[in-house]
């Protein structure tokens, strides 16, 4: 069977030698700077641990789907640098910053064409189904990202629609890179549908603590900037719960009418046009969510999303050491502080 170790040495030879085309370097240069500043490479790790549960090595026709993964979740996250001005990706400037706008489209734009050969490399066998799970999962990224933009400009959405939209922008992301190392590997239809939801559900724990470091993390672990989202008053699920929940406090008493809700809203008006301004308020809507105990409220879910992970990863029939490899998947993803 194939190891953890085993499955890392494979993620860094396959990204150490992904190849893109030379010229024009204004084009391709983004793509090389994108994958050579590393990510944690979540999906790809995702796909080919899920592929070992059926198979002891690593051809080609599953690398390439696996670096397709990657590949794409980069361009996204090029794209989504513009829309949510961020200045830094990796512990690096952003691609948008350290070259401008319209280079970070463009490259974009070639870097999804990219994931697209990549991903055509899947076996013959099951290429229909690879890629239309790959379209069903872009075009759901694209809405994912829609609702989230949407979003910033009102003042409160129900839970529910966070997660909707969490669902659409991150989770089903994790759960095609799960089904398509199942897929890949021949596996029968229901055990592809257990790690499709097995992917999906850590993919909302996953964005949950995104969102979470994003306020309470450390910029120099996170490789971004603290408070972008209190910034850009995103609906994350801090902001999401802590309307919700000073609704429900001062509802029943907890705490003085108008006390909780009203502080936050006006927190979320703070106008943050310089660094100055922008520290001020990101200090104090993360006061808020102290004293509302949302920053404990957020790891609690993180767990139960997580748990909802594993009873899916129960529910396959997996012999233990292979049921052990998943729940060491996402015990990983669990404890991250990156
Ligand atoms: C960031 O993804 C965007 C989200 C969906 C939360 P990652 O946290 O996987 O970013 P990298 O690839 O490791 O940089
Ligand atoms: C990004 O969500 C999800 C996608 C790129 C599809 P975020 O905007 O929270 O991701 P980060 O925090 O910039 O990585
Ligand atoms: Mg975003
Ligand atoms: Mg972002
Ligand atoms: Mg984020």
């Amino acid at each position: 069977m194939i190891n953890e170790t085993q499955i890392e040495e494979t993620l860094n030879g396959l990204f150490s030698n992904l190849d893109f085309a030379e010229e024009p370097a204004g084009l391709y240069d983004p793509l090389r700077y994108m994958i050579g500043i590393g990510g944690k490479r979540v999906r790809p790790r995702l796909c080919l641990t899920v592929y070992s549960l059926f198979k002891d090595s690593f051809p080609e026709e599953i690398l390439q789907p696996a670096a397709a993964l990657e590949v794409f979740h980069s361009f996204t996250l090029i794209h989504d640098d513009i829309m949510d001005n961020a200045d830094m990706r990796r512990s690096q400037p952003t691609v948008c910053r350290k070259w401008n706008d319209n280079t970070a489209i463009l490259s974009g734009d070639v870097m999804c064409i990219d994931s697209y050969r990549r991903i055509a490399k899947a076996p013959a066998k099951v290429l229909p189904q690879v890629l239309e799970l790959f379209n069903t999962t872009a075009a759901q990224v694209c809405e994912g990202q829609q609702y989230d933009m949407d979003y910033e400009n009102i003042k409160e959405i129900p839970m529910d629609g966070y997660m909707k939209m969490i669902g659409l922008k991150t989770a089903v992301l994790l759960a095609c890179s799960a089904k398509l190392g199942a897929l890949i590997a021949g596996a029968d239809e229901r055990t592809c549908d257990y790690l499709y939801k097995f992917g999906y559900s850590l993919g909302l724990a996953f964005q949950i603590t995104d969102d979470y470091l994003d306020t309470f993390g450390d910029s120099s672990v996170f490789g971004k900037k603290i408070g972008g989202d209190i910034v850009n008053n995103k609906k994350s699920w801090l902001l999401t719960r802590a309307l919700e929940k000073s609704g429900e406090m001062e509802k029943s008493g907890v705490i003085q009418q108008g006390s909780g809700k009203n502080a936050l809203l006006s927190a979320m008006e703070m106008k943050a046009a310089n660094e100055s301004e922008k520290n001020a308020k990101i200090a104090r809507v993360k006061e808020i969510y102290t004293d509302l105990g949302i920053d404990e409220d957020a790891k609690y879910e993180i767990i139960k999303q997580h748990a909802n992970a594993m009873d899916y990863a129960g529910m396959i029939g997996l012999p233990r050491v292979r049921y052990e490899i998943l729940h060491r998947y996402a015990e990983k993803l669990l404890g991250r502080t990156r």
